[in-house]
């Protein structure tokens, strides 16, 4: 089954893989995707692939993330770039991930500004959020709209509207986040705040046309006990049935417990303090304070289950809609994702890591029945996404990409 077509909206797809968002770390201060980010996908466009999405991309720069060399959708100056890919592509098809952190960056890197539904703050990130006014909705709104014309013009099949990680539009479904009491609250029989991303989908449409495909990408469930339930999923999937979504991939969490979104076989502490933004350290007290004493408190509240982790929520966004389900997280094997297919828990399979392994991995796939990732979910290539290094796999056993 992975092999064969799909149609998804208007687009017709070759299989059903898809390689999903990945942060490359390969553009200049400014968003302009590199050269070696364009030779990237150029590469990876030839490599069997259904569906390719790109690394998130910004919408203005209040909504950049913390990580260098993220790639830019707000202004026009980028359409050149990004059609030196799209102009070279064949069958693949390519969607732009189109993102705004909210209150999930810094301060140092937004130009001073950190927004968010409500003053609640993330726990990783830890700055205080200015609560987002009617005024500043609306312009982050046009926002949105501008980056999914811009991805349009640049030649891209479709955007990805990024709803998960606990980035801005995620913000505003969480009743855990959004504290608001006006339209852009929570429903209260519904559980969850829809109305941002019900605006952000129709303002693209508007300006995009009907038949431009809009998919997006949602979590599942997330760390904070049961307040996205399953009634939650359920609400917000039959939401995105009734605004014609053309995919749904079904991922985990919020950057809250990043380790949770992106499982793994161990946490890697050692890169983290060496590395990470948040907890990178020299001190050899803090090193030992934080193994002795963190470590173990973090060891409890990461999950250990690292294969195909989503299949639940996405049996149940199956049960909800016709819309093409996509599975993420923890595929490996081609017995694995051809289970996943043949019990109807998903219609496609997406992967990240095993590409940034493997970028001729659909091709092994296809030559091989029994083919599995080399990925090991070492997870040392999502740590070094803090550095300004461009994301590459960071363990001996692949061919790079
Ligand atoms: C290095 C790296 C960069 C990522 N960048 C993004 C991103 O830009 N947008 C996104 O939605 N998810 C991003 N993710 C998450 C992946 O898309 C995917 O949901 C997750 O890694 C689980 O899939 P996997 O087990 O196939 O890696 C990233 C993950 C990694 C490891
Ligand atoms: S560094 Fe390589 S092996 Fe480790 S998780 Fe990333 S892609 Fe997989």
């Amino acid at each position: 089954m992975l092999f064969s077509p799909i149609t998804i909206g208007t687009l017709n797809l070759k299989n059903r893989i898809v390689r999903s968002a990945t942060l490359e770390g390969m553009a200049d201060k400014d968003g302009n995707p590199s050269e070696e980010y364009i030779k990237y996908y150029q590469n990876i466009l030839n490599q069997n692939i259904g569906l390719v999405i790109t690394g998130f991309m910004y919408v203005n720069v209040e909504g950049k993330a913390i990580q260098p060399g993220q790639a830019s959708l707000c202004s026009e100056s980028v359409i050149p770039l990004y059609k030196k890919i799209t102009n070279r592509k064949g069958d693949t098809k390519i969607f732009a991930q189109i993102s705004h952190c909210g209150r999930q960056t810094d301060r140092k890197v937004t130009g001073g500004n950190l927004w968010a539904p409500s003053k609640k703050r993330s726990l990783y990130f830890g700055g205080v959020p200015d609560i987002l006014s009617e005024e500043k909705i609306n312009s982050i709104i046009r926002d949105y709209c501008n980056s999914a014309y811009f991805a349009k013009l640049a030649g891209f099949d479709g955007i990805q509207l990024h709803a998960a990680h606990g980035y801005l539009i995620h913000q505003f479904i969480l009743s855990s986040v959004n504290k608001r009491s006006d339209i852009y609250g929570i429903d209260s029989k519904k559980g969850i705040g829809t109305f941002f991303f019900e605006k952000v989908i129709e303002g693209v449409r508007e300006k995009c046309g009907e038949e431009f495909p809009i998919s997006v990408k949602i979590s599942g469930a997330d760390d904070y006990g049961n307040t996205f339930n399953q009634k939650k999923l359920r609400e917000l999937v039959r939401f995105l049935d009734s605004k014609n979504i053309c995919l749904i991939e079904i991922s985990y969490g919020t950057m809250d417990y990043p380790l949770n979104i992106i499982r793994g076989s161990d946490i890697p502490i050692d890169s983290i303090l060496k590395y990470n933004l948040k907890y990178k350290t020299e001190s050899i007290v803090k090193k030992f304070i934080f193994k002795k004493c963190l470590l173990p408190v973090l060891k409890t509240k990461i999950k250990k289950n690292y294969k195909s982790y989503n299949e639940q929520y996405a049996q149940i966004a199956k049960e909800e809609t016709k819309i093409p389900i996509v599975l993420v997280g923890g595929l490996r094997s081609r017995e694995e994702m051809e289970r996943q297919l043949s019990n109807k828990s998903c219609d496609m399979i997406s992967m990240c890591r095993p590409f940034i392994c493997e970028n001729d991995l659909a091709v092994k796939l296809l030559n091989k029945k029994n083919y599995s990732s080399c990925c090991i979910s070492c997870n040392l290539c999502l740590i070094m996404c803090d550095t300004d290094k461009p994301t590459r796999c960071y363990q001996k056993v692949c061919n790079g990409s």
